[in-house]
């Protein structure tokens, strides 16, 4: 395991879409151990893959209760309601922007093992699923927040 360099915004691969898994293999299992080091050393609740350079749909999340790991995840069911908060990545350090994200997600992914699996997510969880799952098509939050945040008004979330 190794802890990955972090690309930074400027750096074109956080802008390209990253391709669906088709075959877990050892560079796969390598790539979800990195990253989720990788994660845990930048004290991060989200992480995806082309923010480590590789451009596969893969994406940790660790909310502090637990390390959830996707393979080509895929938000099936969204609530109406939205949620706007401050948000931040790990991609951007030093900025936040309000982001309106829907309150309830539902994710469809595989697992390491390559079964289907289900995420269902609220709030910081809902938030952080289409956060990561942004970065796999080359989204950014700032692309879609409404206002950057200039103060320490709202909490904080590295995703
Ligand atoms: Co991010």
């Amino acid at each position: 395991m190794a802890i990955r360099n972090i690309l930074a915004l400027g750096e074109e691969t956080l802008r390209k879409k990253s391709r669906e898994v088709k075959v877990i293999d050892g560079r796969i299992l390598t790539l979800l151990e990195d990253m989720a080091q990788t994660l845990a050393k930048a004290e991060g609740v989200g992480l995806a893959a082309p923010q480590v350079g590789i451009l596969r749909r893969v994406v940790v999340i660790d909310l502090g209760d637990g390390l959830l790991e996707m393979i080509n995840p895929v938000i099936v069911e969204t609530s109406q309601e939205m949620i706007e908060i401050a948000e931040a990545c790990l991609s951007i350090i030093g900025r936040r922007g309000m982001v309106a994200r829907p309150a309830y997600v539902k994710v469809e992914a595989l697992n390491r093992f390559g079964e289907p699996i289900i995420v269902e997510g609220e709030e910081l969880l809902a938030r952080a699923l289409c956060h990561e799952i942004d970065h796999l098509d080359g989204q950014l939050y700032i692309d879609i927040m409404s206002h950057e945040i200039f103060d320490d008004e709202d909490e904080e979330e590295d995703t």
